[in-house]
């Protein structure tokens, strides 16, 4: 198989003597392969492929037999999230490849063009760091009463506990629902979503279970919408029952049903995986949790019940080298997929339109051209002088980036710093011995046999 990754992108000569080599189709992409493990080992898999084949090849989909496109590296992730992204669609991609739009409906990580642009327009007040203000108290509140149980239950599975938590706080802060019988109902309704293909045996099981799934998200949402349509709230969902269009048309129902099945699955899922991580990471490194908790206790002081406010939050630089050393290590979304609406030109071969193609998150972040020794946790390298992720563009790529980066990125660092403060605070950590952690990107990078803990109140 040839490397054609030297090849020029363009030739600008305008003299006739020279003439442009011919671009290459997908089919004489090299094509690299899916191994049994892959799941187990996405990012290593696709940075071998790219040593050996260059930023673009192609692997064949093990279901449908068709080529799939990858791009892999910080070029790359520019070209499809900044420069060339118009070309790329999140709704052949997400919406259609994922089944996404099946699944929750059409909301924001699954539309295009002007639509997209003006729900995100709609939807961006509600997501800066200030308006998170109004969510750091109910975020604190949730993460108390649920870490609250952890001395006494002495050990703990921190991917079942994440969960809890992020979606206690994705449900009250996004539709206003308290922790309780119906956000546990709601709770189980997108687990069953999410894990739906493993579930059904046959289209029409498939069918039947999305449309009792959506009959009992109707049942409980509905009536959410109708109240609000009355008396507006400041929750999110408030916030989308009241948005207006450039031209003055509200909302359907159908729309908001998506937007928030969207967020809620976005923002607890993945906020799960990253958190669990985290405190994975935090076990094996002792000195960078002595470091962690030093941090916290000088930012927020030593009393352990104090909550951190939003302006300790903004204050925790260590602790924010540690999220994006997890982020880099084991980034919840594996490849950001897209299909291609207008036919472009990379690195010497034309993709044409209709061709799906994924943009690799987890091989972008160990290349170790980019990232020093890439696969050792170590956070300074985000801190002054270093700054690997500054000094190569569109190189750390967790939360997506350009105009279409993650719209709960601050949502879901500034939860999960506020988590890792009040426990860090109150109990030391220990992976309890003789398990195997295993990471498998299934929806997210999930721990496949979970992650257990051994918690301890700190003495004072
Ligand atoms: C650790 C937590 C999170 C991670 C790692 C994450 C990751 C991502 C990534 C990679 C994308 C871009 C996908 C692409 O380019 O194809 C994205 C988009 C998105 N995320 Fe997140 N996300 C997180 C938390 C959240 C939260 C808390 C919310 C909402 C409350 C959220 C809502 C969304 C939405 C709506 C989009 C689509 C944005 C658009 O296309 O305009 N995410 N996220």
């Amino acid at each position: 198989m040839s490397d054609a990754t030297s090849q020029p992108i363009h030739t600008n000569h305008s003299y006739t003597e020279v003439a442009a080599p011919a671009l290459r189709s997908v089919e004489d992409l090299p094509e690299g392969a899916f191994p049994p493990d892959y799941a187990y080992n996405v990012g290593p898999t696709l940075v071998s492929a790219y040593q050996q084949y260059g930023p673009i090849f192609r692997v064949r989909s093990q279901y449908t037999g068709e080529n799939i496109v990858f791009l892999v590296g910080p070029e790359a992730n520019r070209f499809v999230l900044q420069s060339d992204r118009l070309k790329f669609s999140h709704h052949e991609g997400w919406g259609k490849f994922f089944s996404v739009i099946e699944l929750f409906g059409d909301g924001l990580l699954t539309m295009d063009g002007a639509e997209h642009d003006e729900h995100r327009r709609m939807m961006n007040p509600a997501f800066t760091v200030n308006y998170m203000d109004r969510y750091v108290p109910l975020m604190n509140r949730i993460i108390r009463e649920r870490i609250g149980g952890w001395a006494k239950a002495g050990v703990i599975d921190i991917y079942d506990e994440a969960r809890k938590i992020t979606f206690d706080v994705a449900a009250e802060a996004l539709t206003g629902l308290h922790t309780g019988p119906e956000v546990d109902q709601f709770r189980n309704i997108f687990m069953q979503m999410l894990m739906m293909g493993m579930l059904v045996n046959s289209q029409e099981e498939w069918e039947e279970r999305i449309r009792e799934c959506h009959n009992q998200l109707n049942a409980l949402l509905l009536p959410k919408i109708a109240a609000r349509r009355e008396y507006p709230t400041d929750d999110i969902l408030g916030m989308l029952v009241s948005a207006r269009d450039r031209h003055g048309n509200a909302l359907s129902d159908e729309q908001i049903i998506a937007h928030t099945n969207i967020l809620l699955v976005a923002g607890h899922e993945t906020s799960t995986s990253l958190t669990a991580w985290l405190f994975y990471l935090l076990t094996q490194h002792p000195d960078e949790a002595q470091r962690l908790l030093a941090e916290q206790e000088a930012v927020v002081g030593s009393d352990p019940e104090k909550e951190p406010t939003l302006a300790d939050i903004k204050r925790m630089p260590l602790l924010d080298n540690m999220l994006l050393e997890t982020e880099r290590l084991y980034p919840p979304v594996a490849n950001g997929p897209r299909g291609v609406v207008e036919a472009f030109d990379f690195h010497g071969y034309h993709i044409p339109a209709g061709t799906p193609v994924f943009y690799s998150i987890a091989a972008a972040h160990l290349l170790p051209e980019v990232f020093a020794n890439p696969t050792a946790f170590d956070p300074d390298r985000f801190a002054p002088p270093r700054e690997e992720h500054k000094k190569t563009p569109y190189a750390l790529v967790g939360f997506g980036g350009g105009p279409r980066i993650c719209i709960g990125i601050n949502f879901a660092k500034i939860e999960i710093k506020a988590l890792v403060s009040q426990s860090l605070r109150r109990y030391q950590f220990e992976l309890v011995p003789n398990q195997e952690i295993v990471q498998y990107y299934r929806v997210t990078a999930m721990p496949l046999n979970g992650i257990r803990l051994r918690v301890t109140p700190r003495s004072f």
